[in-house]
């Protein structure tokens, strides 16, 4: 790449919305991070012709054609290196990193999953959020971590769950905060404000939750 910026590899396995999303921040003069990479485990990722569309190197590797996890995840660590990465942001990576993977990149691997964590890890959470009647619901950005969508929390953005929301207006409704929140995140995690210091996610040196991006 072409500058000094912090370079920041995204992983997906479809849409690719929260990928174009970060992509057009990081087009912007002042955005203090670039895209070095757009890495995809599904081949047919609609994420993949965004991303080579707008000039980012774009490529796949999938999961089929490896005998075990680990390997894959060498193969991934090979590729990241070989792109010179300093972060990795899964941006709808479909897929669970070994230990060996995650381990390598503590504090500088990070998710965004479509809920307000701890609550509704795992699958379909806005169908969860509105069985459980919850009023309030959204995204959060994370660390991660060897376990499921548990890594420290960086920041959250809260909707209100509306009397007649059915899960598809409710995605819709996280989505679009998920479009400005990660690359909010993105933005001071290359800017060096954000670390991860035992289990506790620290911005400008405050818990990182408590604290405004
Ligand atoms: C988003 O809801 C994200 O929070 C979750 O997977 C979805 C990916 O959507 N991890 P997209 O591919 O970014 O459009």
């Amino acid at each position: 790449m072409n500058n000094n910026k912090p370079s920041i590899a995204l992983f997906i396995s479809g849409r690719g919305s929260n990928m174009q999303a970060i992509l057009a921040d990081s087009l912007q003069p002042d955005c203090p991070y670039q895209i070095c990479l757009v890495l995809s485990n599904q081949a047919q990722a609609a994420g993949l012709a965004i991303a080579q569309a707008a000039g980012i190197a774009a490529t796949v590797l999938e999961h089929q054609n490896f005998p075990d996890r680990e390997s894959f995840d060498r193969e991934l660590l090979q590729i990241i290196t070989a792109y010179q990465a300093d972060f990795v942001a899964l941006a709808g990576f479909m897929r669970i990193l070994s230990p060996l993977f995650v381990q390598h990149l503590h504090g500088r691997l990070l998710n965004i999953h479509p809920s307000l964590l701890p609550e509704f890890k795992g699958l379909h959470t806005h169908e969860r959020a509105l069985a459980a009647g919850v009023t309030q619901h959204g995204a959060s950005v994370h660390f991660v971590t060897e376990a499921l969508d548990s890594g420290p929390l960086i920041a959250q953005a809260i909707v209100p769950v509306l009397p007649d929301d059915d899960a598809k207006q409710l995605a819709a409704r996280v989505l679009e905060q998920e479009h400005q929140l990660y690359p909010k995140v993105l933005r001071a995690l290359a800017q060096g404000r954000l670390e991860l210091r035992g289990n506790q996610a620290y911005l400008d040196g405050q818990p990182a939750l408590l604290t405004p991006l």
